[in-house]
């Protein structure tokens, strides 16, 4: 198996207003709840455009940060971002951190547990990265109902077209997050649910910025004109929307932590 995902994440800034303003909003309340003291160093394990990153930057008061992603195209946005303060990025996978071991305090996925090819492989490489005592974490949408543009993936079924799951979607669950923290030998394992809103000023800004997600855009651009706007119409239904209203959509995520033994 590859060591990233199928699904390829190849825009730094459209993925800033497809998903990078959705996990900074998951991304504060966990922070508030991991409680990680300041002056940590940290790993950004799948940080993709940096949108997770700045608000480590701001939140809190890292010693350092290095972000590690596979994707090139996600990684020239992050370095150019003006809000990650003293962020490294460095491209690489979950499956071998570029991190010797027992190197940093914290390691955190945000919103990459269901993307990597062995979910406890990617848990043990944190596990390994982290020094004694230090902290391993991680949130996903809770997928598929918790996903943002779940009611977008609803419209594609019903009219019996195919959507891409994330190669490794179960691990997004809450039972299995705990599994996992706890099968890697984590201690002071615990998890949450986050679910956090966010309002689109109407209808049309929200379709605009869903056919830009790395799996509907490449899925669009095999569709007709015809096709596209039946589904929009579906989903515009489905959402009950109005033109020129705002809408408001919700989305859920969970989030596990857990502390290296020693
Ligand atoms: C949904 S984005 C999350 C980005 C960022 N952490 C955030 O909170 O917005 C998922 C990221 O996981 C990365 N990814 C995919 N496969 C990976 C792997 N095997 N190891 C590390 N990162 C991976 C993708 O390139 C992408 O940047």
């Amino acid at each position: 198996m590859s060591e990233q995902s199928q699904i390829r994440f190849e825009d730094g800034a459209s993925y800033e207003t497809y998903m990078g303003i959705w996990s900074r909003k998951v991304g504060e309340q966990f922070l508030d709840w991991l409680g990680a003291p300041p002056h940590l160093s940290w790993l950004d394990v799948g940080a993709g455009n940096g949108a997770f990153t700045a608000l480590l930057a701001e939140r809190v008061k890292p010693a350092s940060i290095l972000g590690v992603d596979p994707s090139p195209a996600q990684l020239d946005y992050a370095r150019k971002r003006q809000d990650v303060g003293a962020a490294r990025f460095e491209q690489g996978h979950a499956m071998e951190l570029p991190a010797a071991d027992a190197t940093v305090d914290a390691a955190v996925m945000a919103l990459v547990i269901a993307f990597v090819p062995d979910p406890a492989k990617g848990v043990a490489e944190m596990v390994r990265a982290v020094k004694p005592g230090g902290l391993v974490s991680a949130y996903m949408w809770d997928w598929p109902e918790g996903f943002p543009f779940y009611s977008v993936e609803q419209v594609i079924v019903g009219r019996g077209l195919p959507v891409v799951a994330p190669p490794s979607h179960e691990a997004s669950r809450m039972r299995r997050m705990m599994e996992l923290w706890q099968g890697a030998g984590l201690l002071e394992v615990a998890s949450r649910a986050i679910t956090v809103e966010r309002t689109f000023p109407d209808f049309d800004s929200f379709w605009a910025i869903a056919l830009t997600g790395p799996r509907m855009s490449a899925q669009a651009a095999g569709l007709s004109p015809e096709i596209l706007e039946t589904l929009r119409a579906d989903l515009k239904a489905l959402l009950g929307a109005e033109d020129g209203k705002p809408v408001t959509l919700k989305a859920t995520a969970n989030a596990v932590k857990g502390r290296v033994p020693g």
